[in-house]
């Protein structure tokens, strides 16, 4: 849901087809029509682990492609994984946005796609036969941050996927959103190199990836990352998104291991029953991170605790 705070705007009414407008020039560097044979998947098990846990617990994938039950506490997933979910005005969303079915299926999923295809779909923007994507799909925020290794990673672990034959609708967007949109795909400028290997280097790559900087900045017109100020837009409500800078209400006596427990708490996520009309806590993508690794949340927290301390030079004033 998270780049509809940025893209979306004011809630719209849907539209059927967009009446063809003259294309502002088609993405000519579309990916190449699909051609079979079926990418094998990686035989490589580290590779498709890594995979695995991104796609579920850090860049949120089976979080956004697969049905929840959003009148639970948290939106329990609900429907067979990555088989595909759609987004309406419950959402703010300026039409209907379906995160397609990105199972192996051949037909209705990606099992036909390239593995390069779908690294660019990651990165790059491109979608089926090669449209520009409405960027709630993250790969602006991925482009040149998410590694080249990672996003491997997660291709190898999309190939093993179990297939759903089940067709997602096709999302449908305002006329004026899909024309406004089209520049945003755009290619890799080049590799993206890992992250380093302190904790603090990868507290800034998982604090970016995984989304934290952009729903939680602030609400200017140049978005401060971690500062708060926005709200997230839910079928109960809209949900305000608080700070995580040091200093701010959130982290201001929050100890690492506190922090820690907020996200595990999570873990058991989908007992309690709907409480609408009250914060229901289904922006943040808590069941997705609740179950990141305890060293990725602790390397975040150190990492926060680094932003909007006044550095030497500042300091003065
Ligand atoms: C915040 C929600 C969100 C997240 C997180 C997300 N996606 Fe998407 N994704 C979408 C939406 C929505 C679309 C369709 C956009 C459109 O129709 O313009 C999409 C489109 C796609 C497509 C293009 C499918 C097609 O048929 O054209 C692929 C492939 C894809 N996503 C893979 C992924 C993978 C892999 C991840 C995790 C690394 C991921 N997505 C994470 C929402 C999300
Ligand atoms: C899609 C938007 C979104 C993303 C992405 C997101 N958050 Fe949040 N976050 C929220 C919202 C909305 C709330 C307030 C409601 C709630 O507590 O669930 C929140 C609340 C929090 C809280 C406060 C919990 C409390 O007990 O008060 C923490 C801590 C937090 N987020 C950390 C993070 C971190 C770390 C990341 C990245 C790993 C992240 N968030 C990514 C939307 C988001």
């Amino acid at each position: 849901m998270s780049v509809v705070l940025l893209v979306a705007g004011a809630a719209c009414r849907q539209r059927e087809e967009a009446p063809k407008p003259p294309p502002p020039a088609p993405p000519v560097v579309a990916a190449k029509p699909v051609a079979p044979p079926v990418v094998p998947a990686s035989a490589d098990s580290a590779l498709v682990a890594r995979g695995r846990y991104l796609a579920e617990s850090v860049l949120g994938c089976v979080g956004c492609h697969t049905e929840r039950d959003y009148g639970r506490f948290g939106g329990p997933v609900s429907g067979p994984v990555l088989a595909g979910a759609c987004f309406g005005e419950e959402w703010e969303m300026p039409g209907t946005l379906c995160a397609p079915n990105i199972t192996s299926d051949p037909e209705h999923g990606v099992g036909r796609w390239t593995d390069e295809q779908l690294l660019r779909t990651l990165r790059e923007g491109y979608g089926r036969d090669g449209r520009t994507l409405f960027p709630m799909m993250p790969y602006m925020e991925w482009r040149t941050t998410l590694s080249d290794g990672d996003a491997r990673a997660v291709v190898a672990w999309l190939r093993t996927v179990p297939a759903v034959a089940r067709a997602t609708p096709p999302s449908k967007l305002l006329p004026e959103v899909t024309a406004e949109i089209q520049d945003l795909a755009a290619p890799l400028p080049g590799p993206v190199a890992e992250p380093a290997a302190d904790p603090i280097a990868r507290g800034r790559y998982l604090a970016t990836v995984a989304q934290c900087a952009f729903c939680h900045a602030s609400a200017d017109e140049e978005p401060k990352p971690f500062a708060g100020g926005r709200a997230a837009p839910t079928p109960f409500g809209a949900e305000p998104i608080p700070s995580l800078l040091p200093g701010g209400p959130v982290m201001k006596g929050l100890d690492e291991d506190a922090f820690v427990a907020r996200f595990t708490a999570f873990k058991d996520l989908g007992a309690a029953p709907s409480r609408k009309g009250q914060v229901n806590k289904l922006a943040m993508p808590w069941q997705a991170f609740a179950s990141m690794k305890e060293e990725d949340l602790r390397a975040m927290y150190r990492f926060l605790k680094t932003q909007g301390t006044p550095t030497r030079r500042a300091s003065g004033q």
